[in-house]
Formats: C-alpha cells, structure tokens, sequence
C-alpha cells in the first residue's frame, strides 16, 4: 500500500466532525497577515479552514484525495471557496504545477523534506511569510510516534538561508510537543 493511500484509509475511517486545530497551531496562524495562503501537508483542512474563515485566500495541497475531499465538504457546508491540490511534496519540483506567489505559507504537523523547503522560497512573495510548526522530539517520548519525522532542537534554523528566521520555539524548553519557526522573505 502507497503512503498515500495509508493516509487516504486514516481519512475514511474518520468521522464526519470537522478537524480541530490545538490552540497553540490556532494562536501561530493568526499571526500572520490574510493574504494568499499555501497549507502544505493540509490534510482534511483544520489550517485552511481556520485561514480561510478569518479571509485568507488558501490553497490546500495533499497527496491523499481523501483528505482533500473531506476539506472541500467542510469548505462547501461553511461557504468557504479553498482551491485543493493533489501534490506529492516528497517529489523533485513539488511546487511546480502551483505556478504562483504566495503571501504565506504553512506547514504545519508534517517535516518538510529538503527537497521540499530548498523549492519555498521561489513560491513567496517579497516579505512573505513561512510558518514551520510541527512535532519535536519531545512528542516521540510521549507517545512513540516515530522520531524520524520530529524535529530535533534548532534542527531548522540554518536549512533556508535565503529567508530571514525571524522567530524560533523550542517547544521542549516550554513543554509543548511543537517546535515552531516563522521565516520571511527577503
Ligand atoms: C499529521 S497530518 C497533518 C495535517 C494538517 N497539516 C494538520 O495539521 O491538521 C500529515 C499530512 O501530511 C500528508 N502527507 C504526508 N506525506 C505527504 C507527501 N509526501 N505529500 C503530500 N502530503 C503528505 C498526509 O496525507 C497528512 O494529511
């Protein structure tokens, strides 16, 4: 079975509820400017549905089409218009057919691959945004999830010396199972 397909069985056997997004992830994308919003690693939309409810213009992109549907009936049942993608981001060029500048993008609860953040940069606009929030070290110990996909300590701050960090989160140093990085474009 594809991991893709993995992730499409997660989603079927999902109930009909809307995601929920933790409040420290809410609390992050709210400080960024509504604009023109890419959510990689979207899943079935607890980030673009947030985003596009406070007015952001979001396009959601996944591998699995069955996230992507459940994000389009939540998106039709509240009126939201949310453009979705199915995008492999592990791919070489990922980014390639969006073909477009984006004002923000988030990653949130998925580690981006080099291959992936080496192609972000091209996809901002001057001064745009780029939130990383996604699971630490700490949250293999809590629950076993693979460490292999947790961000180590600091782990991101010297990958895209094309954008600016303007701000780091050690969450283990503050007892929260994210690390989060906000960069801007130069
Ligand atoms: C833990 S979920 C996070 C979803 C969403 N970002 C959130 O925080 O609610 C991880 C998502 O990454 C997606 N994913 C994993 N590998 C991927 C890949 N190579 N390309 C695109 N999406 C991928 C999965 O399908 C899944 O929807």
């Amino acid at each position: 079975m594809s991991r893709a397909d993995l992730w499409n069985n997660r989603y079927l056997d999902k109930s009909s509820a809307i995601p929920s997004l933790p409040q420290e992830l809410q609390a992050s994308l709210a400080l960024l400017p509504v604009g023109r919003t890419l959510d990689l690693a979207c899943g079935d939309g607890a980030a673009s549905l947030y985003l596009a409810e406070k007015g952001h213009q979001v396009v959601a992109v996944d591998f699995a089409v069955e996230g992507l549907l459940r994000l389009q009936g939540f998106a039709a049942e509240r009126h939201l218009d949310i453009e979705t993608r199915e995008i492999d981001l592990s791919a070489t060029e990922a980014l390639e057919p969006l073909d477009d500048e984006f004002d923000n993008i988030v990653i949130l609860r998925y580690l981006p691959e080099p291959s992936l953040l080496q192609q972000l940069s091209e996809r901002m606009k001057p001064a745009a945004r780029l939130l990383i929030q996604t699971f630490n070290v700490e949250h293999h110990r809590q629950t076993g999830f693979p460490e292999r996909f947790c961000l180590q300590a600091d782990a991101l701050s010297q990958a895209l010396p094309e954008l600016s960090l303007q701000a780091y989160d050690n969450g283990q140093l503050q007892g929260s199972v994210f690390d989060r990085y906000l960069f801007v474009a130069k």
